[in-house]
């Protein structure tokens, strides 16, 4: 376990909804529970803990990843309990894995341009569990759940919590989404600061329309969307899958942009559901772009380094 605290910067390098990092390590003998901080949490942007748990999952993967790439027999133990979802403990022998920490750490979420193209069909069917559309075809449900996102009061203001939009913000390089990782200019990072600043008194005036005006060109191109589809009461082990779907993608040049937006929003929810023929929406776990970006994103921020 000693052995394990070293490589917490490289666990840390996880993906999760906002960056909040929300999970926690305790140590206790030869085991390391998994669990969350409450204040990292999301609770009125995803107030069921869908991302979460995604989130804990993907830091499970990575956690097994870099312990096995370190020749450390560590497995994980399902245990649910309060603000906790398992345990490492250490086991006869390493992870089985074809990823690597390298691959954890060149591993990260892109929002800039991508090349047309979509994936090549033999490599999307490899993807468990995931169901492809063309971007195009989600640009509507894009647009739709932006406007309900940004017209909500509440949901704006968690997001603004977890904004970094200048260096000199205190926590700039710890957590949260700063300017370069949402690969904003120098003019869309100063309207953003202006925008939310100003929202309380300009949300009526259609602050909100004017704010999801700035994704509309997003998905205006010939790629794909992935939707991760899975058991609603096993986010912790799709979590785990989304990572090593993100790392396959990543070692083959690819990189993902979520859009959560889509699913936190039930109507926008319901229509993909309905337009990919699956029963019960609160199966649709996650949805990004993915594509073979224009330009390298910046590393986002991590609390451990
Ligand atoms: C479950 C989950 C949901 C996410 N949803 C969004 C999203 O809706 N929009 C977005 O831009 N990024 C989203 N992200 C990406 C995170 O913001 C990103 O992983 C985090 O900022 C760390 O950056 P990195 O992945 O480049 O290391 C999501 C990530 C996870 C794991």
């Amino acid at each position: 376990m000693r052995e394990l605290r070293a490589l917490e910067p490289d666990f840390w390098r996880a993906p999760s909804a906002h960056n909040t990092q929300p999970w926690t390590l305790t140590y206790a003998g030869d085991e390391a529970a998994v669990g969350w901080d409450p204040a990292r949490a999301l609770p009125i942007s995803d107030p069921t803990g869908r991302d979460l748990r995604l989130s804990l999952g993907a830091f499970v993967e990575c956690c097994l990843i870099v312990c096995a790439d370190a020749g450390l027999g560590v497995a994980f133990r399902p245990d649910p309990g309060p603000q906790r979802v398992g345990f490492l403990y250490a086991a006869g022998r390493p992870y089985e894995t074809p990823f690597t920490t390298a691959d954890v750490r060149a591993r990260g979420v892109n929002r800039g341009e991508y090349h047309a193209g979509r994936l090549p069909e033999e490599l999307a069917a490899t993807l468990e569990g995931t169901r492809r559309l063309p971007c195009r075809d989600l640009a509507d449900l894009l647009h739709a759940a932006d406007l309900h996102q940004f017209g909500d009061r509440e949901v704006t203001r968690e997001l603004r919590d977890w904004l970094r939009l200048t260096r000199r913000h205190r926590r700039y390089l710890l957590d949260g989404l700063s300017d370069r990782a949402l690969a904003l200019t120098r003019a869309q990072t100063l309207g953003l600061r202006a925008s939310l600043a100003l929202y309380p008194a300009l949300r009526r005036l259609g602050l909100p329309r004017a704010l999801a005006g700035a994704s509309r060109g997003l998905l205006d191109y010939d790629g794909d969307v992935l939707v991760l589809v899975g058991p609603a009461d096993g986010e912790v082990e799709t979590g785990r899958l989304l990572m090593r779907h993100w790392l396959r993608l990543s070692a083959l040049g690819y990189t993902t942009h979520p859009l959560s937006q889509i699913i936190d929003c039930a109507p926008t929810r319901r229509e993909l559901a309905a337009r990919l023929g699956v029963a019960d929406p609160r199966t649709l776990l996650h949805v990004a772009r993915v594509g073979r970006p224009k330009t390298a994103a910046a590393p986002s921020a991590r609390l451990r380094t």
